[in-house]
């Protein structure tokens, strides 16, 4: 146990000094500084999120660590072993470095983005002894005084979203890395506010995640929590959101967000025509199973008579309904 920790420990130290070394390069970096700059980023955030470059080379870090050759890095992530002839080569070259960092602001992994077109256009860190994706948030720590101040956080998908939010005005911006949004993340940031806007990107893909994120935050909601869903206009993420039409027009967004509830209903209700019979039973059995994930409480109880309302019947029938069909599926 005691080893694991230490190990853990040292595996972010190594991770730490990486990171300080693609901070320096990003100085004599000009192309790296010109993106930052073509992409709105301002000095002073790009040093807040530690933003950095990793040279193009293949053994950049061979001049950062003496050790090259030890079996750590690899295990950090930062280095890959050839499997043809088990020879070593930096994971990270050319490209825009994100550090990740845990809620006590330790470096657990990296996030790196090409300067063009190439594939894959981001690449994260693999899992290792002291970074999983599914339970990670970037931008948490950065975050973490604005959710007190601000009283709610917002949830993106990418790693520039948190990045132009924070610096037009949202500190409280944290985003899943490149994953589906899992009960864990939710769970981390409940930790630090009893509010949460899920703010994806206005496209399919976006809209596939916020449903994904209704999954995993409906075991959460609890009477005394906000959770709610931002809808951007299907061509923008926030990051281009923002700085297309402003804070304000952004904040606007947030206020008009779509409480957990009523998703749950709209979600419930896609594809069903109310104004049948046949849509309304449909649209009270897709409701089911995403009802009952909900924890007792005021809620749960407000949304049961909701649906029976929609699905002209009472709570009582409609309880009965369920409960048989719970029966019959268990
Ligand atoms: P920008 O083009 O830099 O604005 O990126 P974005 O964040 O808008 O990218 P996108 O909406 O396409 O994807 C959202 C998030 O998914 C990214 O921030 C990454 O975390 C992740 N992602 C995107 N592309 C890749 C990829 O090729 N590989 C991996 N592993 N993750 C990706
Ligand atoms: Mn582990
Ligand atoms: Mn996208
Ligand atoms: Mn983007
Ligand atoms: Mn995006």
């Amino acid at each position: 146990q005691a080893q694991q920790k230490q190990k853990a420990e040292s595996l972010s130290d190594l991770l730490e000094k990486a990171g300080e070394s693609y901070c320096k390069h990003l100085r004599g970096a000009p192309k790296a500084i010109e993106y930052l700059k073509k992409r709105g980023v301002s000095g002073e955030v790009s040093k807040r999120f530690g933003l950095g470059y990793a040279p193009a080379g293949w053994h950049g870090l061979a001049s950062v660590f003496p050790e090259y050759d030890s079996p750590q890095l690899e295990e950090a992530g930062l280095v890959i072993v050839s499997e043809e002839d088990s020879r070593r080569y930096d994971r990270f070259r050319d490209r825009l470095m994100f550090p990740i960092r845990n809620v006590k602001g330790e470096c657990i992994g990296f996030g790196g983005r090409v300067f063009g077109d190439e594939k894959p256009k981001y690449l994260n860190s693999p899992e290792t002894p002291v970074f999983h994706k599914g339970r990670e948030l970037y931008g948490l720590f950065e975050a973490r005084t604005a959710l007190r101040d601000m009283g709610y956080a917002l949830v993106t998908e990418g790693y520039m979203d948190v990045v132009a939010l924070a610096q037009l005005g949202f500190a409280n911006a944290v985003a899943t890395l490149g994953t589906a949004c899992t009960p864990e993340h939710v769970q981390k940031l409940f930790r630090f506010t009893e509010a949460v806007v899920f703010s994806f990107d206005g496209d399919g893909a976006g809209r596939r995640a916020a449903r994904k994120a209704l999954d995993a935050a409906l075991p959460l909601a609890t009477d005394t929590r906000s959770i709610k869903f931002l809808f951007l206009p299907s061509e923008h993420d926030p990051d281009t959101f923002i700085r297309e039409f402003g804070t304000d027009a952004f904040a606007r967004y947030v206020g008009d967000a779509t409480p957990l509830s009523r998703f749950l209903i709209e979600a419930a209700s896609e594809g069903c025509d109310l104004g049948q019979a046949e849509g309304r039973a449909r649209m009270a059995s897709n409701a089911r199973p995403l009802w009952s994930l909900l924890p007792d409480g005021v809620l749960k109880r407000q949304l049961l008579s909701e649906i029976a309302t929609l699905a002209q019947l009472n709570s009582q029938d409609l309880t009965d309904i369920w409960a048989q069909e719970t029966a019959r599926t268990a």
